[in-house]
């Protein structure tokens, strides 16, 4: 029996393990039949054989359980093994969708803006005369309406031309102090190499109360280090302009980030690139929002300009023309 048992131990499967199991204690197992020896036996014989046999049944018993219990144990072990998913394996590439890069340029434009306490505000595309135009100090007839070719609708409504309108929407729904950005499309009747009749805008606005507590020197301070944020270490400097809605109004150019400032192709060897257009808000536009005793500045800017610059992209149509082959390496 002792030989039976180290068989036992030795089993590497629970199908084995079952096999002997039923050598041993099965209908015609070996124990079995040792048993039926018992019928046979005299009264002595039978106390001393039962006793041996019982003692035995245990041992193959209790040896059995155990082997079980290994026997599974490993089992599991094994199945585990194979079945596992190793989480830290490098996925194939996923070949499907990528961000578009005007969109990875309009997330960072944001980034920067959420990171300085601005808040996100939206409005329509398809906007009225007073928001688009009459409020932000353009009135009918104003030869700067001519600076952008609007799409008009049959009933005078028109697709907006700029963001600039949000500001005049958020300023007659809220009251100063207001800190805002507003990204989105606009729309202009223009097309060639550096102009697409849609493209995307990000407009601040900054209103305080008082009529000094925000200066041209918080405009300047804001558009220089965001513009360091957006391309690193540039120069940046702001020539005088004119928009209807801010007064005074400057363009803002930074340093060219291809020439360092030395002057090529991209700058039109002039060492700058023009970015932004910005001022302080015209009293006019409080005037027209009935906003009094404020001061405010505002400013925006072309999302697919600031994307041709940071990807180096020569041709505004490439981000509009869906080409696979371009968008991919945004991935
Ligand atoms: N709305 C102007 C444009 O589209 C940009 C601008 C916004 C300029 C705010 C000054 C202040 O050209």
């Amino acid at each position: 029996m002792k030989e039976q048992i180290k068989k036992i131990q030795q089993t590497n499967a629970l199908a084995e393990l079952e096999e002997i199991r039923i050598a041993l204690l099965g209908k015609k197992g070996i124990l079995t039949a040792r048993f039926a020896e018992l019928k046979t036996c005299n009264a002595e014989e039978k106390k001393t054989l039962a006793q041996e046999l019982n003692t035995l049944k245990q041992e193959v018993e209790k040896n059995l359980a155990i082997q079980k219990e290994v026997l599974e144990l490993k089992e599991l072990e094994s199945r585990l093994k194979a079945e596992k998913i190793d989480v830290s394996l490098f996925n194939t590439a996923n070949t499907k969708g990528a961000n578009h890069p005007v969109m990875l340029m309009l997330d960072r434009i944001v980034e920067y803006f959420l990171s300085m306490n601005f808040s996100l505000n939206m409005g329509p595309l398809v906007e009225d005369d007073f928001h688009n135009f009459e409020a932000l100090n353009l009135p009918k007839y104003h030869p700067a309406r001519d600076m952008q070719d609007t799409f008009y609708f049959n009933d005078g409504k028109l697709l907006r031309t700029h963001t600039s309108p949000v500001q005049i929407r958020t300023m007659q729904q809220q009251k100063p102090p207001i800190r805002m950005i507003a990204p989105g499309s606009v729309f202009r009747c223009d097309y060639d190499i550096t102009h697409t009749p849609m493209f995307h805008q990000v407009e601040g606005l900054v209103v305080e109360n008082g009529k000094d507590s925000i200066s041209f020197a918080n405009l300047k301070f804001i558009l220089e280090d965001f513009l360091k944020f957006m391309f690193g270490d540039v120069k940046v400097r702001f020539r005088s302009s004119f928009f209807p809605f801010t007064e005074p109004s400057a363009e803002v150019d930074m340093s060219c980030i291809f020439c360092g400032g030395s002057g090529c192709r991209v700058c039109s060897h002039t060492g700058w690139l023009e970015v932004l257009g910005c001022g302080s808000v015209d009293v006019n536009v409080f005037n027209a929002v009935r906003y009094e005793n404020v001061s405010g500045y505002a400013f925006g800017l072309g999302v697919e300009r600031f994307a041709m610059l940071y990807y180096g992209v020569p041709d505004l149509r490439a981000f509009f023309e869906s080409n696979l082959k371009v968008l991919e390496q945004f991935r």
